[in-house]
């Protein structure tokens, strides 16, 4: 289903059929820099099945990211809700994050900034959100790009250690960025709905 259209962009809830296009998407070494490594076929169905139904229950999710011109699978971006009793508790629980990932050859075309900038529209308005957060890595200089580039805050003080994985673990540590409804709207009114 077609939930939000952009100049380029269709972001739509998650088909079955999706699952060759994000498994090839996620075995990409580039792609993975920054997580914990690829995605087996049965990890990409779970997350297939987790965003439907998170989408059932919140009336949002990791959108399919498709390109207009081409129906062409580019990635996803979207929002997730954590409530306290998630399976995987987040130290700010609840709340609501933005999060994206593309295939290595949509990089740089501006896509994660269009379909983001059209998510917190959404979460904001339709989904009625007062605040959105993001995370990641400190090393991952495109995703935090990302975030400031759509106005987001780093709460210096929020940094965390990532629950799903062992404090060890290289990729632990995470900052964290926060964005407000009255701060995302308060320069430009006139976009509001
Ligand atoms: C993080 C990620 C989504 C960022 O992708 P990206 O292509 O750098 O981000 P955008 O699509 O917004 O592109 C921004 C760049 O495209 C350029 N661009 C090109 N055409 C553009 C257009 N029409 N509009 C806006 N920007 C455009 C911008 O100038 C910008 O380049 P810059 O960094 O030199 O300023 C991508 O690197 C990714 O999927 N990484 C792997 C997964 C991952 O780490 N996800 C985050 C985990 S927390």
């Amino acid at each position: 289903m077609e939930v939000i259209r952009t100049a380029r962009l269709i972001l739509r809830t998650w088909r079955a059929d999706d699952a060759p296009a994000f498994y090839r998407l996620n075995a990409d070494p580039r792609v993975t820099e920054f997580l914990p490594g690829a995605l087996t076929m049965e990890e990409v169905e779970a997350f297939i099945v987790f965003q439907q139904g998170l989408f059932a229950r919140t009336g949002g999710c990791y959108f399919a990211l498709e390109v207009e011109s081409t129906r062409e699978l580019a990635g996803f971006v979207g929002l997730k809700r954590h409530e306290l009793d998630s399976p995987v508790r987040l130290p700010f629980a609840p709340c609501s994050d933005i999060g994206w990932r593309l295939a290595a050859p949509h990089w740089g075309k501006g896509y994660a900034i269009e379909g983001a900038r059209a998510c917190l529209n959404f979460g904001f308005h339709a989904l009625g959100l007062d605040e959105i957060v993001s995370f990641t890595v400190p090393e991952n200089r495109r995703s935090r790009a990302v975030m400031e580039k759509l106005g987001m805050r780093e709460d210096t003080a929020g940094g965390f250690a990532h629950p799903a994985l062992p404090p060890t673990h290289p990729l632990s540590r995470h900052v964290l960025y926060r964005l407000t409804r009255a701060d995302a709207f308060k320069d430009r009114p006139r976009e509001v709905g």
